[in-house]
């Protein structure tokens, strides 16, 4: 299985901190928050990486990531997405280095406590479709947030829908077989320009092909808001990341 980390975007709403540098370049308490992803990764078994990223900055990953064989990944490789034009565009850049394989997709703002072992290996045993991860969460009116019905399964998911069907968010961590870049190329931008991830996980609900697993231990998305970052910053200090056991 490939792993493919999406760090492109503007990251507007961390302005003015990312003024000057990438969103994912900056720091999660002792590490720049691209690490987190690129180490969950590798604890899952996943070692061929590729990042997507764009903008004034990109060049700097490859410094950060010189010697990215001291963190265990094995091989790595970057594309450029010139414009932000969405998480779904920018996995579509994938599709020559995912080459038919299976992947996973970890936004680059994404850190987690545990690791996503369970839900790797659940995929790995799935024959096609997809898998999402969910984390109950407070206030699902400000995600993607999954239907579900009586047999528990993914119906559809809405992205922040003022009366939440559920209490989970879809958190930015997604497996897909290799049909993924065939449906991406049928997506039509949304209102604000971009190609949504929520459509392609909706094209696989809608063929009865979305599985979930529910995320153990916390999740943040440090790119959410500057308060979200300091939430994730203080989780890290606390407990730290990408742990085996909880
Ligand atoms: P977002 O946080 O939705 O977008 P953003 O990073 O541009 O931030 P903002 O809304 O504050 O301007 O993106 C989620 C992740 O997906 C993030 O880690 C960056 C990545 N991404 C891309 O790689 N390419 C893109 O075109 C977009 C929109 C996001």
């Amino acid at each position: 299985m490939k792993g493919v980390v999406l760090a492109g975007g503007l990251g507007t709403r961390l302005y003015p901190l990312t003024k000057v540098t990438n969103k994912h370049l900056l720091p999660v308490y002792n590490k720049p928050m691209v690490l987190y992803p690129l180490e969950a990764l590798v604890l899952a078994g996943i070692t061929d990486i590729l990042i997507v990223t764009g903008g004034e900055w990109a060049t700097d990953f490859a410094r950060l990531l010189a010697d990215f064989k001291s963190f265990g990944i094995r091989n790595l490789y970057f594309a450029y997405q010139e414009k932000p034009l969405g998480i779904a565009h920018a996995l579509g850049l994938a599709e020559s280095f995912v080459n038919g394989d299976k992947c996973v997709v970890f936004l680059g703002d994404n850190v987690i406590e545990g690791n996503i072992i369970k839900a790797k290996e659940r995929f790995e045993r799935m024959e096609r479709g997809a898998l999402v991860l969910l984390k109950e969460v407070p206030d699902p009116q400000n995600y993607g947030c999954p239907i579900l019905d009586e047999n528990g399964r993914i119906v559809r998911i809405i992205e922040k829908p003022k009366d939440p069907p559920s209490p989970y968010a879809v958190i930015g961590i997604y497996f897909y077989d290799p049909e993924v870049f065939s449906i991406i190329k049928t997506l039509k931008p949304s209102q604000r320009g971009e190609l949504e991830i929520t459509d392609v996980n909706n094209a696989y609900a809608e063929r009865g092909l979305l599985e979930y697993e529910i995320l153990e231990g916390w999740w943040g998305d440090a790119g959410a808001s500057i308060d979200a970052w300091l939430r994730v910053n203080n989780l890290v200090a606390q407990t730290g990341a990408n742990k085996l056991k909880l």
